[in-house]
């Protein structure tokens, strides 16, 4: 049997990183949440006051931060920022409004791709986000392109927030989905799109636990051919 890469790509609230956290956990697999990376940058451009278009500032930023991936045991590996935890804060509605600004920057995305790469060199990760499968690994075994209904992304993230205690409006999560879905899938440098070699997943009807089945399963067959 042999390890192999996995790239989920899809636009905002397809299921992505529960679906590739889950995957990476049955297969033993590392999972890194590229999405996260972004987001983390964002969170602290907010907090340092950089306007999301100094791009050298966000650079600069850029360098003074770590990450990497940490086995914590039970908890399974987790993505971490200079040794410590990525914190809540960056799942806040501020970062969420800035984040595919901040992301559409030539500079930061190489950055980025290039941390990206050096953290699934050996085989054996599930990495998630907009560009794995066209840009980050187009080598990747197995590409999955996942996607499901704005009606249904939208309903998801609202009931992921009513959990989370976090308050929301289903129309506004509708309105900021279809946003992000516009600016991440029109954004010059490595745009969000399908890789011609992924295999699509429409999970508006599935449940994560068929989205993940269906992953395996095509990852077991891949690890078999090696
Ligand atoms: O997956 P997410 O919603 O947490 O991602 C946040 C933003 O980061 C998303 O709107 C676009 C950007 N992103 C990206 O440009 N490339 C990736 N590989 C992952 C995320």
């Amino acid at each position: 049997m042999h390890k192999i890469n996995i790239a989920i790509d899809g636009p905002a609230g397809s299921g992505k990183s529960t679906v590739a956290r889950k995957a990476a956990e049955q297969l033993f697999y590392l999972y890194l949440d590229t999405g996260a990376m972004y987001r983390f940058l964002t969170f602290r451009a907010l907090r340092e006051g950089i306007p999301e278009h100094d791009e050298e500032a966000l650079l600069q930023l850029l360098t003074n931060i770590e990450f990497s991936l940490v086995n914590e045991g039970e908890k399974g590996v987790k993505l971490s920022v200079n040794g410590g935890p990525l914190g809540e804060g960056i799942r806040s509605q501020a970062v969420t409004e800035k984040v595919s600004a901040i992301s559409a920057h030539e500079k930061i995305r190489k950055e980025m791709v290039t941390r990206q790469q050096q953290l699934a060199k050996e085989k054996g990760v599930v990495l998630d986000g907009r560009d794995i499968g066209t840009f980050v690994l187009p080598e990747a075994e197995l590409k999955i392109y996942l996607y499901a209904s704005v009606d249904e992304r939208s309903r998801r993230r609202y009931l992921e927030n009513l959990e989370n205690h976090r308050p929301s409006d289903i129309d506004v999560i509708k309105e900021e989905i279809t946003r992000r879905d516009h600016l991440d899938s029109t954004r010059q440098i490595a745009p969000l799109t399908q890789a011609k070699d992924a295999f699509p997943l429409d999970t508006t009807n599935l449940t994560i636990e068929e989205a993940v089945a269906h992953i395996c399963h095509l990852a077991r067959e891949k690890e078999k051919k090696g």
